[in-house]
């Protein structure tokens, strides 16, 4: 199999410094295979289909960004065979995402070849809704039903400050025709970066709300381009403090353990606010995700610095067996956790874009 099983815990340190080593695991599902060595159980694949995108986030990567070359990415036959294999292995959810998925052409049908995976009950994307408006149709068509559309300000200049072009007027119309469409839950992902976010967190909050739309707010991680600083961090406690005042009393709503995201709904019922706090509340110890870059390659981790070539097994011939044994072992060798709280952390070389978010 050559170097396809690359994958290898490169940081010791990780374990025990980490709040995230406080472990949480699912309990093992009968048949399951993608258990790691913390006994966390591996259900949910987040499958990345380009690195392209039509913004440039300045926290996400640079302005001048080389994509890959078409014939580096899986093709959609092949995304689909890995989804099988995964399925196969006890992994029920999907998520899309890029770069911007939606620059990928006829999206729809990778949607619905995923969403006739046996044992793929939960398939969603994440976007930056510029082209939602035109697509959100013929994607609830293929079966999609979860949509997340990401969105730091909804002012216009603000939206060109950070995302280094004009498109506020199409994304706002991409959520409208998602909603219309009938998907459901709609989220609106934003990240709060220190001097930026402030001003955003209590009118995203009013609109998410008006509009029936779930928020959610990530705090910036270590990922992008720019250079990372803890003090950008605004961190999710002052975030729900500043909802909490401004635009109606929040409780915690419970829910998924596996999930990143804390959740807190409004008392009076207006709705539901989430924070997904990996700096200040990292949730590694419930991790249940894997991921699948554009160009094929495993993850275990955003913050992983190695990957398993599931590409060079797909065009090489390899049998279902041996890409199945390919993502176990990426599972087995995964680390605690991201460690961005360690003096250790190194950054990964490739930027958010060209994970997957
Ligand atoms: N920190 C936190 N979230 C980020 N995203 C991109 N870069 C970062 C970062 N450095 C988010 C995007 C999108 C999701 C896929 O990841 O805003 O909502
Ligand atoms: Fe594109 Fe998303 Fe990165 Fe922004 S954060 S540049 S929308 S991939």
């Amino acid at each position: 199999m050559g170097k396809t099983t690359a994958v290898s815990a490169r940081h010791p340190l990780r374990l025990a410094s980490d709040p995230a080593s406080v472990f949480r695991p699912e309990v093992r599902a009968p048949g399951s295979a993608l258990v790691d060595t913390f006994g966390r159980v591996h259900t949910n694949l987040r499958v990345s289909v380009t690195d392209r995108c039509n913004l440039r986030c300045t926290y996400c990567m640079p302005e001048d960004v080389a994509f890959l070359p078409r014939a580096e990415l899986l093709t959609f036959e092949e995304i689909a065979r890995v989804v099988r294999v995964a399925a196969g292995l006890g992994v029920d959810k999907v998520r899309l995402t890029g770069g911007e998925p939606l620059v990928r052409r006829e999206l729809h049908t990778l949607v619905r070849m995923i969403a006739a995976v046996p044992g793929i009950t939960d398939l969603g994307l994440t976007t930056n809704g510029l082209l939602l408006a035109g697509r959100a149709d013929a994607l609830f068509a293929a079966g999609l039903r979860r949509l997340n559309v990401s969105l730091d300000t909804l002012d216009p200049g603000r939206f060109r400050e950070l995302t280094r072009r004009d498109g506020l007027p199409a994304v706002l119309a991409g959520l409208a025709a998602a909603k219309r469409a009938g998907f459901g839950p709609i989220k609106v992902n934003a990240v709060a970066v220190r001097g930026f976010a402030e001003h955003d967190i209590v009118p995203l909050a009013r609109y998410c709300r008006e509009h029936g739309f779930e928020l959610r707010f990530i705090e910036y991680m270590p990922i992008g381009a720019d250079p990372w600083e803890r003090d950008k961090v605004v961190p999710a406690d002052e975030i729900l403090d500043r909802i909490g005042r401004a635009v109606g009393d929040l409780v915690p709503a419970g829910g998924d353990a596996a999930s990143p995201s804390a959740d807190y709904d409004y008392a009076d019922g207006g709705g539901r606010v989430g924070v997904i706090a990996s700096v200040t509340r990292p949730f590694c110890g419930a991790c249940n995700r894997l991921r699948l870059t554009a160009d094929g390659k495993v993850r275990n981790c955003l913050f992983a610095l190695d990957e398993a070539d599931a590409r060079a097994l797909l065009r090489s011939g390899a049998a279902d067996a041996d890409l199945a044994a390919l993502i176990r072992e990426a599972v087995r060798a995964k680390w605690a956790g991201h460690g961005f709280n360690a003096a250790d952390f190194v950054k990964p070389d490739r930027t958010m874009h060209a994970i997957g978010g």
